[in-house]
């Protein structure tokens, strides 16, 4: 980082409540494409800028004491662009898994991969594997990659394997949906962060993300900086969160 950035950085992390940080904050990271557009360079040149991206913003939350951090890195519309931006992407994907895998373990951070194993390339879903058991038991930050991810898809399948266990209709209960979604364990989403000024959710954890709060910010995915992260904390600290009652219950 600059040192504009670091000065901004430190007089940020003073105004954040230690107390009060979000457990699950879900990152869709968006923008690489015009970030590229923006210097002449390919799609392809962003997304390798914005895979760089994770790392800090990944290191720096655990730092901080966010217990899961969900970066939708592709999404189950994805596919339907044109094939040798998927092609890159995946090889992206997989050489990220493999380049971080030690320096992530060393930082005592969990890994997770999140989305319809299905349709993925076998060697993907075995790095990703070996990553998951070898950080299985470390204290840190759980990195949930969201490759071919899709909200409704997580439903779904949720209930595909519900009906496969037999429940009856008056057995289903949001706790069982719950249940039955990728990675059980992981808790709602507390902060959704979008880049790059869109203002949508594109099918983004639908779930666990029904009541986090959305934080929007016009700033390119390969330029989101841990200055932005404590940002996105801080807007997400001067929320009151209501879960439906009023502020006097509170
Ligand atoms: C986000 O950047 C990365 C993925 C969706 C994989 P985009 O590739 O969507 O970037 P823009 O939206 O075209 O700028
Ligand atoms: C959302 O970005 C998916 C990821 C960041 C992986 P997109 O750029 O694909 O989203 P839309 O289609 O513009 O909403
Ligand atoms: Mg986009």
């Amino acid at each position: 980082m600059s040192g504009d950035r670091e000065q901004l950085k430190t007089e940020l992390l003073e105004q954040i409540d230690k107390d009060n940080i979000p457990a699950h904050i879900g990152i869709i990271m968006d923008g690489n494409g015009r970030w590229a557009k923006a210097r002449g360079k390919t799609r392809i040149h962003g997304h390798q800028e914005g895979a760089r991206r994770v790392k800090t913003v990944v290191r720096f939350a655990n730092d901080l004491g966010v217990r899961h951090i969900s970066l939708y890195a592709f999404s189950v519309e994805n596919w339907a662009r044109p094939s040798f931006e998927v092609s890159a992407l995946m090889r992206l994907i997989r050489a990220y898994i493999i380049r971080e895998r030690n320096d992530l373990h060393a930082e005592g951070v969990q890994f997770r991969l999140l989305g319809r194993m299905e349709e993925l390339a076998p060697e993907i879903i075995r790095q990703a594997n070996i990553s998951t058991e070898l950080m299985k038991n470390n204290p840190g930050l759980s990195l949930n990659l969201c490759i071919n991810y899709g909200g409704r898809a997580e439903i779904v399948d949720a209930i595909k394997r519900i009906i496969t266990e037999g429940y009856k209709p008056g057995e289903i209960s949001e706790q069982l949906v719950s249940q039955h979604l990728y990675w059980p364990e992981l808790p709602d989403v507390d902060l959704m962060v979008r880049t790059s000024g869109e203002m949508r959710t594109s099918n983004f954890h639908l779930w666990r993300g029904a009541y986090a709060e959305l934080y929007f910010t016009p700033v390119l995915w390969p330029d989101f900086d841990n200055a932005e992260l404590l940002k996105a904390i801080l807007a997400y600290q001067n929320r009151e969160r209501r879960f439906g009652k009023t502020s006097e219950q509170l």
